[in-house]
């Protein structure tokens, strides 16, 4: 019997060596190496020699068959969408977000019509019991006969069942649950999340299997475990949205079949998460026209242009400092903003305290919103309302010049779409090599300055 072998193993970079040392050689990343206690081997080397007959060779490219390969649709548009247009056989796709977010909740809605077109699925869960997860596929109205559902944690009896059950399709809820009993470390240790995701994925791969993972992210952010996780799967999406608010984004981070930049929008209702074909609608559905202080930005989330309110709120400050408070666009970007309004405007902000909120919860991280959140501060300074069918787009440079914003003919296209007649942009856009075209019922205007762009949106 050969003695079990120790080593280190780096959790940022996956660095692996005989002895602990506080600083990863590989990444320079400190207090990173964790120890792996490896299980015997029993049955001679891991990578056992393989008969002839299965040992790949190389091919020429032409010869290798893509086009066979047929995703699985997905009744859940939303979601199709941001996988790259269905579900890959043979996948791996690793889906995450704060705890409570909805996952679960999207999985099972997935499971269920998957299973509803005749396809067997199984969902592991490694968290809830099997009753808990009857009671929520229940409330989702997804109860199938083609859904089958394992509640159990331990790997071998899993891959076990999915051999005998051979579905077409496999959930594990969460990765962090399950372990592997041949390893000495517990559940959720980077070495039992890595070995646990190389089994199933090597499962996923040898029968053509979708394969889908529910990780569980830490404080700072991050998928729980080592990054690696991230780089073994094929693709990598977040589900975000805050706990007051019932919007959630389905981003995807990394997928090896499809774009990173498409993000689903759902709603979660009591009858689960449903999808939101016009997210710009919701966002804008409680906005009081000709309010002081309210301005539309046009962001991009992913590839797709969204419309959404910003606030502000202006008022005679009681302290010697102002203060500024950001809900939604980055903080130092409204102290930016609020220099250029008081340097190259002209306006008065020293004795004003401002608040600015993105309705709905959303973030803005785009520069190509400044204009927007400038012309709401003016807007409620001067207590004069921005038309209430006009969009604001650019991005507000230090001399207080209005910069050009990437993809502006979606943008208006969408503002278009719903209803909006006026723009204001920056003089510059559109004009380079590709032009863009924007949409013909909509009045443009370009300024160059910031201060052009605000007297034409506060007339
Ligand atoms: P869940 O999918 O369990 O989250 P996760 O797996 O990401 O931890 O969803 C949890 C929340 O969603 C929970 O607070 C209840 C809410 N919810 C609804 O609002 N409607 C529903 O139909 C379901 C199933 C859950
Ligand atoms: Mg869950």
């Amino acid at each position: 019997m050969p003695k079990p072998r120790s080593s280190f193993v780096c959790t940022e970079c996956g660095h692996r060596q005989p002895k602990w040392t506080g600083k990863c050689p590989k990444c320079g990343a400190w207090n990173t190496m964790e120890e792996v206690v490896e299980a015997p081997q029993t049955s001679g080397s891991k990578h056992r020699a393989r008969p002839a007959g299965e040992r790949p060779a190389p091919r020429p490219l032409p010869d290798i068959r893509a086009d066979d390969i047929a995703r699985i649709p997905l009744a859940i548009g939303e979601m199709s969408r941001v996988l790259g247009g269905g579900v890959m056989p043979g996948g791996g796709v690793l889906i995450s977000g704060d705890p409570g977010i909805g996952k679960s909740t999207l999985l099972m809605q997935m499971a269920s019509s998957v299973a509803q077109s005749g396809r067997t699925v199984l969902y592991v869960s490694g968290e809830e019991s099997a009753y808990q997860v009857k009671r929520r596929a229940e409330r989702l109205g997804g109860v199938e006969p083609d859904l089958f559902l394992l509640a159990d944690v331990d790997l071998h009896n899993i891959l076990a069942q999915i051999a005998a059950l051979n579905p077409g399709l496999v959930i594990v809820d969460s990765i962090q649950a399950v372990y592997l009993d041949d390893l000495s470390s517990s559940a959720g240790s980077v070495t039992q999340v890595r070995e646990c995701t190389s089994h199933l994925l090597r499962m996923a791969k040898e029968s053509n299997t979708p394969l889908f993972l529910v990780g569980h992210v830490t404080k700072e952010g991050n998928i729980a475990g080592p990054r690696v996780l991230e780089h073994m799967v094929d693709t990598v999406l977040y589900l975000e949205g805050d706990r007051f608010h019932s919007y959630r984004l389905l981003r995807s981070v990394k997928n090896r079949f499809g774009s990173t930049n498409e993000v689903g929008v759902f709603e979660m209702s009591p009858a689960g998460l449903q999808e939101v074909s016009n997210p710009s609608e919701m966002f804008l559905a409680e906005r009081l026209p000709n309010a002081s202080g309210s301005a539309i930005a046009v962001p991009l989330e992913g590839t797709r242009p969204l419309l959404v309110e910003v606030q502000a709120l202006a008022s005679t400050t009681a302290f010697a400092q102002p203060r500024r408070t950001a809900n939604g666009v980055d903080f130092n970007r409204l102290l930016l903003i609020t220099a250029v309004l008081s340097k190259r405007v002209g306006l008065r902000l020293s004795d004003q305290d401002i608040f600015v909120n993105v309705v709905g919860g959303l973030k803005i991280t785009e520069p190509g919103s400044d204009l927007a959140v400038a012309a709401a501060i003016v807007s409620s300074v001067r207590n004069r309302p921005v038309a209430a069918d006009m969009a604001l787009l650019g991005e507000i440079g230090l001399s207080g010049e209005l910069r050009s914003v990437s993809q502006l003919g979606r943008r208006l296209t969408e503002a278009s779409k719903l209803g909006f007649k006026r723009a204001v942009i920056p003089r510059s856009a559109g004009r380079h090599a590709r032009a863009e075209t924007f949409p013909d019922d909509m009045a443009i205007i370009r300024a160059r300055s910031l201060h052009q762009a605000i007297e034409a949106a506060l007339t």
